[in-house]
């Protein structure tokens, strides 16, 4: 199984490549995150954004699964079915569900927008889809899963999780779900029974027997890793390599390649610390270039220079064994640009990514000559094959995809240079 997951604070363009690559997979199976992430996928002319369904869903004869490690929106899903049902995607016996994967409830929403009040100005950003109190649910062990709703005792389960959550919302003064939200929810639940729920684990591993290929499709980044991200500014779950272990049920040995997606700049939206970001012009120029607006929730992104400390940590715990770098035609035009190759925390250098990214952080940049224009019908420019150079020295990784365009068709496969 290969794993494909970004390497930077999330919206790094999985859902371009995974749409890319897809005709080379029999699978396609997400492993964690839920509706707070947005995939983007165009192609003729057509833009479709996915939030729980896997990327692959555009590629015919292709399953999709949706594995234990996501929490599932039974209403946000059934959306995106319907929208996708609506431009002629026909997804019976296609999209799979994980009996293991835990709800999202009403309730849990209403929790994740209490938690963000009480924090006031410390608060994460949170996409406010109910992400947080959900997995909080998983660990706690007090969470529904899919597998729950072919169970006779749901409604009271379902009843008992709500009065709970409904107890931890008076403490916050917070108002709970409308009735309307519950009859919504409780109405969708009885229509995703309609989709095959299935034992991933089991799954994958007959597929991976009968010699199937099988992509694992990450959400979010590793920089907002529940362990490994600038915590407490991260989502709740594992977006690392390893989550597609947990969030499958598949064992490390079977791991092949490891794709790692980075924009040739950074983005970051939400609370939290990001060393280069920039608050001038320049981060004005490439939020407007690369229209870096959340696909979610549709606030802006923030922008700053690529950072290497950081993109070599990725590299480092995803075991990342291939690079895809996108968008770098938004960095078309700018004459010089910026790479910040170390940090200096309290004045000491350092490449590598410190515990506390919020203090006494200074990146340090690498000025490189820019290109007037690149994009994928004609040669690369000299300046961007040297950008490329940089990073694959920095980092001692290829990159073996490089996008200029979020079309499908923008997208040049690299051969792989030998860095020995
Ligand atoms: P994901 O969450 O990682 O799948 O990424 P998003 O879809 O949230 O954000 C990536 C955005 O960049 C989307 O609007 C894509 O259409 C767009 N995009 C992807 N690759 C490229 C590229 O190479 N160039 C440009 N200009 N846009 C791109
Ligand atoms: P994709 O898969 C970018 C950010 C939120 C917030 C933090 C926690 O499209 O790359 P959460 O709702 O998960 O509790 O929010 O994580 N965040 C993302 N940022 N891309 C995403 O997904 C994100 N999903 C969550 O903005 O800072
Ligand atoms: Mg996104």
């Amino acid at each position: 199984m290969d794993v494909l997951l970004g390497a930077q604070w999330g919206d790094e363009g999985k859902g371009k490549v995974v749409d890319v690559v897809a005709p080379d997979y029999e699978v396609i199976a997400r492993f964690q995150g839920g509706p707070n992430a947005g995939h983007t996928l165009l192609f003729e002319g057509t833009k479709h954004v996915l939030h729980t369904i896997p990327s692959g869903v555009f590629r015919e004869g292709t399953i999709n699964l949706v594995g234990n490690g996501v929490v599932v929106d039974p209403v946000i899903f059934l959306k995106e079915v319907r929208s996708l049902e609506a431009v002629g995607v026909d997804l019976r016996g296609t999209l799979l569900l994980s009996r293991r994967a835990h709800l999202i409830l009403p309730t849990h929403r209403a929790l994740d927008a209490a938690s963000e009040a009480e924090k006031g100005k410390m608060k994460i950003g949170s996409t406010l889809k109910g992400i947080g109190p959900t997995y909080m649910d998983k660990t706690g062990r007090n969470g529904l899963r899919v597998g729950d709703l072919f169970q006779a005792d749901l409604k009271e389960r379902y009843s008992a999780l709500v009065r709970k959550h409904e107890r931890l919302l008076s403490l916050y003064e917070h108002s709970g779900a409308s009735a309307e939200a519950e009859a919504e929810w409780l109405d969708a639940v009885e229509q995703l029974k309609a989709f095959q729920a299935v034992d991933c684990e089991h799954y994958l591993d007959q597929a991976l027997r009968s010699g199937k290929r099988v992509l694992a499709e990450g959400a979010q980044g590793t920089l907002l890793d529940i362990d490994f991200g600038t915590y407490p500014y991260v989502t709740s779950s594992s977006t690392i390599c390893a989550g597609a272990c947990t969030g499958l049920g598949i064992a490390p040995n079977r791991i092949g390649k490891v794709t790692g997606i980075f924009k040739a700049y950074c983005t970051r939206v939400g609370s939290g610390p990001f060393p280069t970001e920039l608050h001038d012009e320049t981060g004005e120029r490439i939020r407007q270039a690369g229209h870096e607006f959340g696909s979610t929730t549709g606030r802006p992104r923030r922008c700053g220079w690529l950072d290497l400390p950081a993109l070599r940590y990725a590299v480092m715990v995803n075991g990342i064994t291939e690079l895809a770098m996108m968008k770098a035609d938004v960095l078309n035009g700018m004459d010089t640009l910026k790479v910040c190759t170390h940090y200096l925390v309290n004045g000491e250098r350092t490449e590598r990514m410190p515990y506390d990214v919020s203090v006494g952080i200074e990146p340090v940049y690498q000025e490189i000559p820019g290109w007037k224009a690149a994009n994928a019908a004609g040669d690369i420019p000299d300046a961007l094959n040297r950008y490329i150079a940089l990073v694959e020295e920095a980092v001692g990784v290829p990159v073996t995809i490089l996008s200029l365009g979020p079309d499908r068709a923008e997208t040049i496969m690299r051969k792989v240079p030998d860095l020995a």
